[in-house]
């Protein structure tokens, strides 16, 4: 396995749509999620899509609590490095509900920076797993969140361009002059 080097806004990679997966049980995208996941709790992320690694294929790995969705989580309840690891390959989301969920945001492709991203907060996704078999899952809260900006990634969009209001958009440490 290895830690692989993160692209950062900019780069072009980033603001490529992704090419979907003809076989997802190659041992080729094996060894990318391996890498991908590896290089995911290295850097201390929530989740990772294949563009932010430089390969642009529609593959995201994530970690997010399910059942623990209850927006008034703080962050650190919400991001929990124990929950269990996602890969999800040629991922597809579905919105539930009208219902939109504001919440602060950060990406290891924009590194120091948070910003606040309203989003649909009900939402279904579908995709592919290493073993080939369909993954199907309703989310809400951090764990929606989180598979939102995943996916965004394979459109070859940042959650910056998602924001509505650029004064939302500070550094990590100045958060909590918003709490
Ligand atoms: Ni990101």
């Amino acid at each position: 396995m290895a830690i692989l080097k993160i692209a950062r806004m900019g780069h072009p990679v980033l603001a490529t749509p992704a090419e979907q997966v003809a076989d997802p049980k190659s041992p080729e995208i094996c060894r990318l999620v391996k890498d991908m996941v590896e290089t995911m709790i290295d850097a201390n992320g929530a989740g990772l899509a294949a563009p932010q690694v430089h390969v642009p294929l529609a593959v995201v790995v994530f970690q997010a609590p399910e059942g623990r969705a209850d927006p008034g989580l703080t962050e650190a309840e919400r991001f929990d490095h124990t929950a269990p690891q996602t890969v999800l390959i040629n991922p597809q989301i579905e919105v539930l509900s009208p219902e939109i969920e504001g919440g602060w945001e950060g990406c290891l492709s924009v590194p120091g920076l948070r910003g606040w991203v309203e989003r649909p907060a009900h939402i279904r996704y579908r995709g592919v797993g290493l073993d080939g078999e369909t993954i199907e899952r309703v989310a809400r809260g951090f764990h929606a969140r989180v598979v939102q900006h995943e996916c965004d990634h394979l459109l070859g969009r940042l959650y910056t361009s998602r924001m509505t209001d650029l004064s939302r958009l500070i550094f990590e440490s100045e958060v909590r002059h918003f709490q």
